[in-house]
């Protein structure tokens, strides 16, 4: 089987390095891909968001089956255009990615088919969102409709901070038409946690749990990012909280869009809460989280190749599918000044030297025979363990061994 990986991230490196162990896959390309992915696929220099330029190539290489890994090829089509051509993908079709692409729409998913969230209100004008804004207390949750990389949600802890971010939001249009609509949500109290489900429109099958660290500085201060860490499983997920979840949240989301006329078939990510109240769902993502797929990946003991077909033909019910039971920890080692601004192009030490993790690679690029820097988040280590501890033990000696200019990485992942 020839497969091709749409992306070029730490995720698409593990989605790469997992499907390069099915026996039926023989051979995978990665659009973009990057300075690690190359080991293990070829690459070929085409956007993830140029969904005609990737149909050509599939057409020219007979790709048996797409697997696409980030949001914006979902959200723009890809499955739907790829499908009517009569071709294999991995991934939501269009009108069910919008369960990430807008906010709203799966805002007001949740209330109509009363899955917990928190309450909250849309707003299309500014002045109507601030003229609310004390409604649900403070701190309050600002989040702009679209698609944001990660970072369209603003937390305020005063009236004056709201009325700036809804003026960054939907005046400055910080991110863009995404801010056309904001909603302002009641801030929820708990612990969070991921979780993934396979499903194929009727059956869901939940992942193993884990936890995303999405602030750049230990003990979660400093900005959001795209992902500093995981762990699985999550720290405060307890195994008797499954039946609850699968009952009150995955099977509901599911059922809910069957029901619209938006089948959901792929990966679909849970952004939790664990309330005392019971867990209420924070987010919907249309695929696997970066980096929970780095962890996630890790302890999938199945064939991936073999999950990802039965979900493309409907029969995700007769698959059984099994888990490691070691833990798995990633840290992601990043750029300095990312979040923010920062430099590429340094070269990357000590690759060969890591024992017990595996390292997959985000934003790097291979360049005169080195491995450079080309992005804030740029390797992501990831290592198994008996224990929590033990995986955080092995994924720090790890990273010791690594070196480029300016790297930085949280010393915290998985403690608390
Ligand atoms: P999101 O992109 O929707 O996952 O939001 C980013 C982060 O903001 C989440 O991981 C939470 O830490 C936080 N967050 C989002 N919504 C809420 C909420 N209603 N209450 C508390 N924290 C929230
Ligand atoms: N780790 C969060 C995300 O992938 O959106």
């Amino acid at each position: 089987m020839r497969v091709l990986v749409v992306g070029g991230g730490g995720r698409e490196h593990a989605l790469v390095w997992k499907l390069s162990q099915s026996m039926k896959v023989n051979e995978i390309f990665c659009a973009p891909g990057n300075g690690g992915i190359r080991q293990m696929a070829e690459c070929i220099d085409i956007k993830a968001e140029d969904i005609e330029g990737l149909y050509e190539f599939v057409l020219n290489k007979k790709i048996d089956i797409t697997v696409v890994g980030p949001e914006v090829p979902l959200s723009l089509g890809i499955t739907d255009y790829f499908e009517k051509k009569g071709l294999r993908v991995f991934g939501p079709r269009q009108n069910a990615a919008i369960i990430e692409s807008s906010k709203a729409f799966s805002k007001e998913l949740m209330e109509k088919y009363k899955i917990p969230t928190a309450s909250y209100k849309i707003y299309e004008s500014p002045a109507e969102a601030k003229a609310n804004l004390s409604e649900f207390g403070f701190p309050v949750v600002i989040k702009a409709d679209g698609l944001a990389a990660g970072k369209g949600v603003i937390i305020v802890d005063d009236l004056g901070s709201g009325i700036k971010a809804i003026d960054s939001i939907m005046e400055e249009k910080q991110f863009g038409e995404a801010g056309n609509r904001v909603i302002i949500e009641e801030y929820l109290n708990g612990k969070e946690a991921t979780i993934l489900a396979f499903t194929d429109g009727i059956t869901a099958v939940p992942m193993v749990s884990a936890q995303d660290y999405k602030r750049i500085f230990d003990d979660d201060e400093g900005l959001n990012t795209g992902g500093m860490g995981a762990v699985s499983p999550a720290l405060h997920y307890r195994e008797e909280m499954s039946a609850e979840i699968m009952e009150t949240i995955i099977l509901p989301t599911v059922k809910a869009m069957k029901y619209e006329n938006r089948s959901y078939k792929g990966v679909l990510y849970f952004g939790l809460m664990l309330t005392d109240k019971g867990p209420k769902v924070i987010e919907y993502n249309c695929r696997f989280g970066d980096p929970e797929a780095e962890v996630v990946l890790l302890r999938l003991e199945s064939d991936l190749m073999d999950i990802m077909e039965a979900v493309i033909d409907e029969r995700l019910d007769k698959e059984c599918i099994e888990w490691k039971e070691e833990a798995a920890v990633c840290v992601v080692m990043a750029s300095s000044g990312y979040p923010g601004s920062y430099k590429k192009g340094y070269e990357i030490r000590g690759l060969n030297s890591v024992v017990d993790s595996m390292v997959f690679h985000a934003g790097t690029k291979f360049i005169d025979g080195k491995v450079v820097t080309n992005g804030g988040r740029v390797l992501v280590l990831s290592a198994l363990g008996k224990t929590v501890a033990d995986a955080r033990e092995n994924v720090y000696k790890d990273i010791e061994k690594i070196d480029f200019e300016g790297c930085y990485n949280r010393k915290d992942i998985a403690k608390t």
